[in-house]
């Protein structure tokens, strides 16, 4: 059953229930997280939080809850939900007040969401998918999980308006990361994927697929990728909670190689990190 949670208590994830003067609603006022729960457990929790304080730190927004408070919500709201392969929405906004751009002085609301996570059949993640290289039109604090998305989405939409199944966006020549996703190539044995700046957001299914790497032997070089070199990769893939990890088979026009020997092996390894990790 799917969960939500909102003004301290569980409700139907249909219900309607968010203020006219959420600052979330009006504003985008606010900071979220995702994270994967596999075998019935969220996956690197410790990690989503923390960046969920930083994210809220950066924005000068209090927590309305400690750490320990999350996490009994959310694990009371997995129990509650029965669902074993779960997505976790989590999301702290400014709170309720009349709209003024002036931070009012009112407590941060939290807002949940549980639901059954997306499943890509092995097939999906054979074919790979297609993306398209588009401007990163984002402001310069992308680090931040904001709520403030246009962007992302308009990027988003574009490239499946236009056929692909992602954007990857560039700024300044340089591919920074996905409208969803951090991107990572393959040349010559080594893996490449763009500096954890504040150009990106610093995914954890990114760091983790590099802690993989680094274990694995594979030589990993954080470098900014110029359109060029990323167009010649020998492999490229995205990856994100949601979709783990995925290859990317064609650039706009440019098919890539249809061996993925790194990607394989990674892909292999990021799933027996969560196997082990959530048993
Ligand atoms: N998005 N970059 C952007 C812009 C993202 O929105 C995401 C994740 C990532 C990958 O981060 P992580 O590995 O921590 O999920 C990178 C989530 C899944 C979303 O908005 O649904």
């Amino acid at each position: 059953m799917e969960v939500a949670y909102y003004g301290g208590t569980f409700i139907d994830i249909d219900e309607k229930v968010i203020p006219i003067q959420e600052r979330g609603h009006q504003f985008g006022d606010g900071v979220y997280e995702v994270i994967r729960v596999y075998n019935g457990k969220p996956f690197m929790l410790e990690e989503h939080l923390d960046r969920l304080e930083m994210s809220a730190k950066e924005i000068l927004l209090n927590m309305p809850l400690t750490r320990d408070e999350l996490k009994a919500i959310t694990a009371e709201g997995l129990q509650k939900s029965g669902i074993n392969e779960a997505e976790i929405y989590i999301q702290i906004t400014r709170g309720i007040a009349p709209r003024n751009h002036i931070f009012p002085d009112v407590p941060a609301q939290f807002a949940m969401t549980i639901r059954q996570a997306k499943q890509f059949s092995s097939e999906k993640r054979e074919d790979g998918v297609s993306v398209t290289l588009l401007e990163d039109e984002r402001w310069a604090n992308c680090f931040i999980k904001s709520l403030n998305l246009l962007p992302n989405v308009i990027a988003k939409q574009k490239a499946v308006t236009n056929g692909h199944d992602e954007a990857v966006l560039v700024r300044d020549g340089k591919v920074t990361e996905g409208s969803s996703s951090n991107v990572f190539a393959v040349k010559d044995g080594i893996l490449y994927t763009t500096p954890a700046t504040k150009k990106i957001l610093h995914g954890i299914t990114r760091a983790a697929v590099i802690t993989c790497a680094q274990k694995l032997g594979i030589s990993v070089v954080e470098k900014d990728m110029d359109v060029e070199f990323f167009l010649s990769a020998d492999e490229a893939f995205f990856t994100s909670t949601s979709v783990e990890i995925m290859p990317i088979t064609q650039i706009d026009d440019t098919v890539l190689p249809a061996d993925r020997p790194l990607t394989n092996k990674l892909y292999e390894a990021y799933q027996a990190l969560y196997q082990t990790v959530n048993k």
